[in-house]
Protein backbone atom coordinates (compact mmCIF):
# COMPACT_ATOMS: atom_id res chain seq x y z
CA UNK A 1 0.00 0.00 0.00
CA UNK A 2 1.23 3.37 -0.69
CA UNK A 3 1.66 5.60 2.02
CA UNK A 4 0.42 9.06 1.85
CA UNK A 5 3.29 11.84 2.46
CA UNK A 6 2.75 15.39 3.28
CA UNK A 7 2.60 17.69 0.98
CA UNK A 8 3.58 21.63 1.63
CA UNK A 9 1.49 23.56 -0.84
CA UNK A 10 -1.53 21.41 0.24
CA UNK A 11 -1.47 22.11 4.09
CA UNK A 12 -0.16 25.56 3.48
CA UNK A 13 -3.37 26.46 1.20
CA UNK A 14 -5.18 24.44 4.09
CA UNK A 15 -4.64 26.89 6.08
CA UNK A 16 -5.38 29.69 4.09
CA UNK A 17 -9.24 28.47 3.51
CA UNK A 18 -9.58 28.02 6.74
CA UNK A 19 -8.00 31.66 7.58
CA UNK A 20 -10.11 32.71 5.05
CA UNK A 21 -13.47 30.64 7.14
CA UNK A 22 -12.54 32.77 10.02
CA UNK A 23 -12.94 35.82 8.31
CA UNK A 24 -16.51 35.37 7.15
CA UNK A 25 -16.05 32.96 4.31
CA UNK A 26 -19.38 31.69 4.60
CA UNK A 27 -21.52 34.12 3.90
CA UNK A 28 -23.13 33.57 0.59
CA UNK A 29 -22.93 36.26 -2.07
CA UNK A 30 -25.39 37.69 -4.16
CA UNK A 31 -23.95 38.88 -8.01
CA UNK A 32 -26.26 41.36 -8.59
CA UNK A 33 -26.13 43.10 -5.04
CA UNK A 34 -21.97 42.53 -5.74
CA UNK A 35 -22.54 44.53 -9.12
CA UNK A 36 -24.89 47.70 -7.82
CA UNK A 37 -22.00 47.66 -5.35
CA UNK A 38 -19.27 47.20 -6.57
CA UNK A 39 -20.63 50.52 -9.10
CA UNK A 40 -21.81 52.45 -6.24
CA UNK A 41 -18.50 52.14 -4.55
CA UNK A 42 -16.52 52.49 -7.94
CA UNK A 43 -14.32 49.34 -8.33
CA UNK A 44 -15.62 48.95 -11.82
CA UNK A 45 -14.09 52.62 -12.65
CA UNK A 46 -10.71 50.56 -12.20
CA UNK A 47 -11.37 46.74 -12.75
CA UNK A 48 -13.60 47.63 -15.25
CA UNK A 49 -17.92 46.82 -15.72
CA UNK A 50 -17.25 43.28 -16.11
CA UNK A 51 -13.80 42.55 -14.21
CA UNK A 52 -11.66 43.66 -16.73
CA UNK A 53 -9.40 46.47 -15.58
CA UNK A 54 -9.11 49.53 -17.40
CA UNK A 55 -5.21 49.81 -17.13
CA UNK A 56 -2.34 47.96 -16.96
CA UNK A 57 -1.19 48.71 -13.25
CA UNK A 58 -4.74 46.72 -12.05
CA UNK A 59 -5.18 43.54 -12.31
CA UNK A 60 -8.05 41.85 -14.01
CA UNK A 61 -10.63 40.51 -11.87
CA UNK A 62 -13.09 38.83 -14.15
CA UNK A 63 -13.96 34.54 -12.96
CA UNK A 64 -11.00 35.17 -10.44
CA UNK A 65 -11.78 32.47 -7.71
CA UNK A 66 -14.50 34.30 -4.69
CA UNK A 67 -12.31 32.87 -1.81
CA UNK A 68 -8.80 34.82 -3.49
CA UNK A 69 -10.73 37.89 -3.93
CA UNK A 70 -12.54 37.69 -0.17
CA UNK A 71 -9.30 37.01 0.90
CA UNK A 72 -7.83 40.01 -0.74
CA UNK A 73 -10.20 42.34 0.65
CA UNK A 74 -9.68 41.31 3.92
CA UNK A 75 -6.35 41.87 3.65
CA UNK A 76 -6.71 45.18 2.47
CA UNK A 77 -8.99 45.77 5.01
CA UNK A 78 -7.04 44.80 8.04
CA UNK A 79 -3.55 46.21 6.25
CA UNK A 80 -1.84 42.25 5.55
CA UNK A 81 -1.69 43.45 2.58
CA UNK A 82 -0.29 47.23 1.98
CA UNK A 83 -1.92 49.66 -1.21
CA UNK A 84 -2.65 53.06 -0.68
CA UNK A 85 -5.34 53.01 -3.07
CA UNK A 86 -6.86 49.21 -2.11
CA UNK A 87 -7.22 50.08 1.43
CA UNK A 88 -9.09 52.92 1.07
CA UNK A 89 -11.21 51.77 -1.33
CA UNK A 90 -12.06 48.27 0.72
CA UNK A 91 -11.76 50.34 4.11
CA UNK A 92 -15.80 50.58 4.07
CA UNK A 93 -16.75 47.49 3.20
CA UNK A 94 -18.75 45.06 5.23
CA UNK A 95 -18.52 41.42 4.80
CA UNK A 96 -21.83 41.50 3.16
CA UNK A 97 -20.21 43.88 0.64
CA UNK A 98 -17.17 41.58 -0.03
CA UNK A 99 -19.25 38.17 -0.04
CA UNK A 100 -21.42 40.38 -2.80
CA UNK A 101 -18.68 42.13 -4.65
CA UNK A 102 -16.85 38.48 -4.65
CA UNK A 103 -19.68 36.45 -5.93
CA UNK A 104 -20.44 39.10 -8.71
CA UNK A 105 -16.48 39.83 -10.36
CA UNK A 106 -15.72 35.90 -9.76
CA UNK A 107 -18.95 35.03 -12.21
CA UNK A 108 -18.46 37.63 -15.07
CA UNK A 109 -16.75 36.06 -17.95
CA UNK A 110 -12.92 34.83 -17.45
CA UNK A 111 -10.57 37.42 -19.33
CA UNK A 112 -8.49 37.05 -22.49
CA UNK A 113 -4.99 36.20 -22.85
CA UNK A 114 -2.85 39.33 -23.09
CA UNK A 115 -0.56 40.35 -26.24
CA UNK A 116 2.51 39.33 -24.66
CA UNK A 117 6.19 37.84 -26.25
CA UNK A 118 6.38 34.29 -25.58
CA UNK A 119 8.89 33.30 -23.34
CA UNK A 120 10.41 29.84 -23.52
CA UNK A 121 12.54 30.47 -20.20
CA UNK A 122 9.49 31.66 -18.22
CA UNK A 123 7.36 28.24 -19.41
CA UNK A 124 10.34 26.10 -18.31
CA UNK A 125 10.45 27.98 -15.05
CA UNK A 126 6.56 28.06 -14.50
CA UNK A 127 6.04 24.27 -14.97
CA UNK A 128 9.04 23.12 -13.63
CA UNK A 129 10.57 25.57 -11.33
CA UNK A 130 14.92 25.11 -10.36
CA UNK A 131 15.54 21.93 -8.18
CA UNK A 132 18.71 23.35 -7.98
CA UNK A 133 17.80 26.32 -6.10
CA UNK A 134 15.08 24.85 -4.53
CA UNK A 135 12.59 26.36 -6.52
CA UNK A 136 9.33 24.89 -6.53
CA UNK A 137 7.36 24.91 -9.65
CA UNK A 138 4.74 27.51 -10.09
CA UNK A 139 2.36 25.38 -11.62
CA UNK A 140 2.15 23.12 -8.64
CA UNK A 141 0.02 25.34 -7.02
CA UNK A 142 -1.27 27.61 -9.62
CA UNK A 143 -1.83 25.42 -11.89
CA UNK A 144 -1.11 24.54 -15.53
CA UNK A 145 -1.05 28.08 -17.60
CA UNK A 146 -1.66 29.70 -14.35
CA UNK A 147 -5.15 28.72 -14.37
CA UNK A 148 -5.65 28.21 -10.65
CA UNK A 149 -6.55 24.73 -10.65
CA UNK A 150 -3.94 22.36 -8.61
CA UNK A 151 -6.31 19.65 -8.23
CA UNK A 152 -8.52 20.31 -5.17
CA UNK A 153 -11.37 21.13 -6.49
CA UNK A 154 -13.74 23.03 -9.23
CA UNK A 155 -12.27 26.11 -10.09
CA UNK A 156 -14.11 29.28 -8.86
CA UNK A 157 -15.91 27.49 -6.10
CA UNK A 158 -16.03 29.09 -2.83
CA UNK A 159 -14.29 26.39 -0.96
CA UNK A 160 -11.33 26.58 -3.14
CA UNK A 161 -7.76 26.79 -2.08
CA UNK A 162 -6.99 30.01 -3.63
CA UNK A 163 -4.14 29.91 -5.52
CA UNK A 164 -5.49 32.94 -7.54
CA UNK A 165 -5.45 32.55 -11.66
CA UNK A 166 -2.68 34.19 -12.97
CA UNK A 167 -2.90 33.28 -16.42
CA UNK A 168 -3.70 35.93 -19.09
CA UNK A 169 -3.60 38.53 -15.86
CA UNK A 170 -1.89 41.65 -16.77
CA UNK A 171 1.96 41.46 -17.67
CA UNK A 172 2.95 45.00 -15.88
CA UNK A 173 0.64 44.01 -12.83
CA UNK A 174 1.93 40.37 -12.61
CA UNK A 175 5.56 42.08 -12.45
CA UNK A 176 4.97 44.42 -10.02
CA UNK A 177 3.24 41.95 -7.73
CA UNK A 178 6.26 39.17 -7.94
CA UNK A 179 8.44 42.43 -7.46
CA UNK A 180 6.58 43.19 -4.05
CA UNK A 181 7.03 39.92 -2.68
CA UNK A 182 10.54 39.56 -3.95
CA UNK A 183 11.13 42.43 -1.55
CA UNK A 184 8.77 41.49 1.07
CA UNK A 185 6.51 44.64 0.66
CA UNK A 186 3.57 42.29 0.07
CA UNK A 187 3.97 39.26 2.59
CA UNK A 188 0.37 38.03 2.63
CA UNK A 189 0.82 34.67 1.61
CA UNK A 190 0.20 31.52 3.85
CA UNK A 191 3.29 30.95 5.21
CA UNK A 192 5.30 33.21 3.39
CA UNK A 193 5.60 30.62 0.35
CA UNK A 194 5.30 33.62 -2.25
CA UNK A 195 7.96 35.69 -0.40
CA UNK A 196 10.15 32.53 -0.65
CA UNK A 197 9.75 31.92 -4.30
CA UNK A 198 9.88 35.09 -5.13
CA UNK A 199 13.30 36.23 -3.85
CA UNK A 200 14.86 33.65 -5.52
CA UNK A 201 14.07 34.94 -8.51
CA UNK A 202 16.30 37.44 -10.88
CA UNK A 203 14.49 40.40 -11.96
CA UNK A 204 14.99 39.08 -15.56
CA UNK A 205 13.20 35.61 -14.51
CA UNK A 206 10.56 37.90 -13.36
CA UNK A 207 9.91 40.09 -16.53
CA UNK A 208 10.40 35.86 -18.43
CA UNK A 209 7.70 34.67 -15.67
CA UNK A 210 5.13 37.57 -16.31
CA UNK A 211 5.90 37.54 -20.34
CA UNK A 212 4.99 33.73 -20.25
CA UNK A 213 2.03 34.04 -18.05
CA UNK A 214 0.49 37.19 -19.34
CA UNK A 215 0.28 35.32 -22.87
CA UNK A 216 -1.33 32.52 -21.71
CA UNK A 217 -5.26 31.88 -22.49
CA UNK A 218 -7.72 30.25 -19.38
CA UNK A 219 -10.79 31.21 -20.43
CA UNK A 220 -11.49 28.27 -22.53
C1 LIG B 1 -8.17 53.91 -8.53
C2 LIG B 1 -8.19 52.54 -9.03
C3 LIG B 1 -8.84 51.46 -8.18
C4 LIG B 1 -10.10 51.44 -7.63
C5 LIG B 1 -11.15 52.55 -7.67
C6 LIG B 1 -10.25 50.13 -7.03
N1 LIG B 1 -9.12 49.39 -7.20
FE1 LIG B 1 -8.82 47.47 -6.63
N2 LIG B 1 -6.87 47.54 -7.20
C7 LIG B 1 -6.27 48.65 -7.73
C8 LIG B 1 -4.84 48.45 -7.75
C9 LIG B 1 -3.78 49.42 -8.25
C10 LIG B 1 -4.61 47.14 -7.23
C11 LIG B 1 -3.24 46.46 -6.99
C12 LIG B 1 -2.74 46.91 -5.63
C13 LIG B 1 -1.32 46.47 -5.34
O1 LIG B 1 -0.41 47.18 -5.74
O2 LIG B 1 -1.12 45.43 -4.73
C14 LIG B 1 -5.92 46.61 -6.91
C15 LIG B 1 -6.13 45.33 -6.40
C16 LIG B 1 -7.38 44.80 -6.13
C17 LIG B 1 -7.64 43.42 -5.75
C18 LIG B 1 -6.61 42.32 -5.66
C19 LIG B 1 -6.62 41.53 -6.96
C20 LIG B 1 -5.55 40.48 -7.06
O3 LIG B 1 -5.42 39.86 -8.13
O4 LIG B 1 -4.82 40.25 -6.07
C21 LIG B 1 -8.99 43.32 -5.55
C22 LIG B 1 -9.75 42.07 -5.16
C23 LIG B 1 -9.58 44.62 -5.78
N3 LIG B 1 -8.57 45.49 -6.14
C24 LIG B 1 -10.93 44.92 -5.66
C25 LIG B 1 -11.45 46.21 -5.68
C26 LIG B 1 -12.76 46.58 -5.20
C27 LIG B 1 -13.78 45.60 -4.67
C28 LIG B 1 -12.88 47.94 -5.36
C29 LIG B 1 -14.02 48.82 -4.94
C30 LIG B 1 -14.40 48.77 -3.53
C31 LIG B 1 -11.64 48.40 -5.96
N4 LIG B 1 -10.79 47.34 -6.11
C32 LIG B 1 -11.39 49.71 -6.35
C33 LIG B 1 -6.92 49.79 -8.19
C34 LIG B 1 -8.22 50.17 -7.87
C1 LIG C 1 3.16 26.64 -2.59
C2 LIG C 1 2.21 27.22 -3.51
C3 LIG C 1 2.70 28.30 -4.45
C4 LIG C 1 3.80 28.28 -5.29
C5 LIG C 1 4.83 27.19 -5.47
C6 LIG C 1 3.74 29.53 -6.03
N1 LIG C 1 2.66 30.26 -5.64
FE1 LIG C 1 2.17 32.13 -6.31
N2 LIG C 1 0.68 32.25 -4.92
C7 LIG C 1 0.30 31.24 -4.07
C8 LIG C 1 -0.78 31.70 -3.21
C9 LIG C 1 -1.50 30.90 -2.16
C10 LIG C 1 -1.03 33.05 -3.59
C11 LIG C 1 -2.07 34.00 -2.97
C12 LIG C 1 -1.46 34.68 -1.78
C13 LIG C 1 -2.43 35.61 -1.10
O1 LIG C 1 -3.29 35.12 -0.38
O2 LIG C 1 -2.32 36.83 -1.30
C14 LIG C 1 -0.09 33.36 -4.68
C15 LIG C 1 -0.04 34.59 -5.33
C16 LIG C 1 0.71 34.83 -6.47
C17 LIG C 1 0.65 36.04 -7.27
C18 LIG C 1 -0.25 37.25 -7.03
C19 LIG C 1 -1.44 37.21 -7.96
C20 LIG C 1 -2.37 38.39 -7.82
O3 LIG C 1 -3.44 38.35 -8.45
O4 LIG C 1 -2.05 39.33 -7.11
C21 LIG C 1 1.52 35.87 -8.32
C22 LIG C 1 1.81 36.85 -9.44
C23 LIG C 1 2.13 34.56 -8.16
N3 LIG C 1 1.62 33.96 -7.02
C24 LIG C 1 3.07 34.02 -9.03
C25 LIG C 1 3.79 32.85 -8.79
C26 LIG C 1 4.93 32.41 -9.58
C27 LIG C 1 5.43 33.10 -10.83
C28 LIG C 1 5.40 31.26 -8.99
C29 LIG C 1 6.62 30.45 -9.37
C30 LIG C 1 7.88 31.16 -9.51
C31 LIG C 1 4.54 30.98 -7.85
N4 LIG C 1 3.58 31.96 -7.76
C32 LIG C 1 4.67 29.89 -7.00
C33 LIG C 1 0.84 29.97 -4.01
C34 LIG C 1 2.00 29.56 -4.67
Amino acid sequence: MRRETFHLPTLLLAAAVLASSARGETIAGDAARGNIRSKAEQCQECHGEAGISTSEHYPKLAGQLSAYLRKQLNDFQSGARKSEIMTAMASGLSQQDIADIAAFFSAAPRWDAEEAEFSASGRTLYESGDYARGLPACQGCHGENGTGENGSGEIGADNKAPAPIIGGQRQLYLTSQLHLWKVGERENSPGGVMNEVARKLSDAEIEQLARFLAGQRTNR
